[in-house]
């Protein structure tokens, strides 16, 4: 399996030169324990160099498959050549001049493609920012400022980001909120993806605790995230929109993660035909930039001037690459997320049938996750984190999420050689426990 390149170019499969971390690594993790917040969670010690396409070097020249994407962002794989340049020819010519004061192209073209891929009847109005808990904050505020309304809905599980505004619509990890109360007041959790749980909402919540009335905006990822990469069950999206048609309620659909092609459609909220009234992007969307957007029905925006602003959002830059990023999403990558998805799933679903601590995989396109179990019906994230390690040592850099579940967000470049080597370490992995 090993391919290694005699000219500058990566190998396109894992290739490890030093134990891990190697000497270099080692210093530079010893470096960064001293003068870095403790609050970040590193599951293992890479220290990483370079990328191309799929693959990582790190400081020592070890090289990696990697299956994370930088957390689902590098979508058109590392530093990819046309990206690169995007991002050059705009940096030599702009680098800043804030959309909040004053115009710039890029800006206007970005905008003006999301607005049209956006999945709403007429087109669609574009905040730009610099993150996803980003996108989410200003998505509350403009749901609250169009309808009048003070109250939201979101879900157990959910992972809306790190921010007062997001922190209260996460309800993902205690670890996420403990010690940071108060936190923003009026938001409500119900568990997700259920049509018990919407059950609950209309038939105990909003006749006892929660007016209908009064709620402004529900918050929904179409497939949650950090919390386990959880697919709804039928009809779930639909009746959360039905929902809100009837009370006056907006859906805002959290795309940070499941958006950007990752699924194989640009928005995952395709793959149900619902149309929600505001989409919160982020991470892929310039493939490794910093960049968000908060794209809606346009009637919705109606916010004055002065309103909503921010000084680095939709950064002439990061629109460069977005747009470079949305010409290679129109030019196959989401097709190649399709079918590489399926591979993956398939290759999983082998894994789980020879090995009963694997779940059957769940997802959709290249957004995929297995559980891993303890052999009596229990979730278990310690074979989870030893299969994480396992696997870094092997070359293949993995993530968790949920309780114990193992997530795919590769780039969505990747191939079928390369989805199979990942099943091949996943599975020697296992084989050596
Ligand atoms: C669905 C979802 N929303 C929001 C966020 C927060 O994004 P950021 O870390 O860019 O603030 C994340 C991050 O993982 C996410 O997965």
């Amino acid at each position: 399996m090993l391919s290694i390149s005699t000219d500058n170019k990566l190998p396109r499969s894992p290739h490890l030169v030093t134990p891990l971390p190697g000497p270099r690594a080692q210093a530079i993790v010893e470096r960064d324990r001293t003068v870095t917040s403790p609050s970040y969670t590193r599951d293992y010690p890479l220290v990483v160099a370079r990328g191309e396409g799929c693959m990582l070097e790190d400081v020592d020249g070890n090289v990696f498959l990697d299956m994370t994407a930088g957390i689902a962002v590098t979508a058109t794989g590392h530093a990819h050549p046309e990206v690169v340049r995007a991002i050059q020819n705009q940096a030599a010519n702009l680098l800043h001049m804030s959309g909040t004061d004053f115009y710039y192209e890029p800006m206007v073209n970005l905008a003006e493609k999301l607005a049209q891929h956006a999945p709403f009847p007429q087109g669609g109005k574009v905040f730009f920012t610099n993150s996803g808990a980003e996108s989410n904050e200003g998505a509350i505020k403009l749901a609250r400022y169009y309808t009048g309304r003070s109250l939201i809905v979101a879900f157990l599980g959910a992972f809306h980001g790190r921010t007062y505004g997001a922190m209260s619509l996460t309800g993902s990890k205690v670890v996420q909120r403990a010690g940071f109360g108060s936190l923003v007041p009026g938001i409500t959790h119900i568990p997700y993806g259920t049509h018990a749980s919407l059950d609950y909402l209309e038939q105990q919540l909003f006749s006892s605790m929660v007016p209908p009335q009064e709620v402004a905006a529900i918050f929904v990822e179409p497939i949650q995230g950090e919390g386990g990469y959880i697919v709804p069950e039928d009809g779930f999206l639909a009746r959360l929109r039905e929902i809100c048609d009837r009370h006056g309620i907006l859906m805002v659909v959290d795309e940070v993660q499941s958006g950007m092609g990752r699924t194989g459609r640009l928005f995952a909220i395709e793959h149900w035909g619902v149309m929600p009234d505001i989409i919160t992007s982020a991470k892929g969307i310039a493939s490794g930039l910093p960049l968000g957007a908060i794209i809606s029905r346009p009637e919705l925006m109606t916010w004055p001037p002065g309103s909503h602003a921010t000084t680095f959002g939709g950064n002439p830059v990061a629109c460069a690459g977005a747009l470079a990023t949305l010409n290679l999403l129109e030019g196959g990558l989401m097709t190649n997320a399709t079918q590489m998805g399926e591979l993956l799933q398939a290759g999983l679903r082998k894994l789980s049938e020879q090995f009963p601590q694997i779940s059957p995989p769940r997802g959709k396109g290249l957004m995929v996750a297995v559980d891993l179990w303890d052999g009596e019906g229990n979730l278990n994230p310690q074979l989870r984190d030893s299969i994480l390690h396992g696997a870094f040592h092997r070359g293949l850099l993995l993530l968790g999420c949920g309780k114990a579940a193992i997530r795919f967000c590769p780039p969505l470049i990747i191939d079928q050689e390369q989805i199979n080597i990942a099943i091949s370490i996943i599975k020697e992995v296992l084989l050596q426990r």
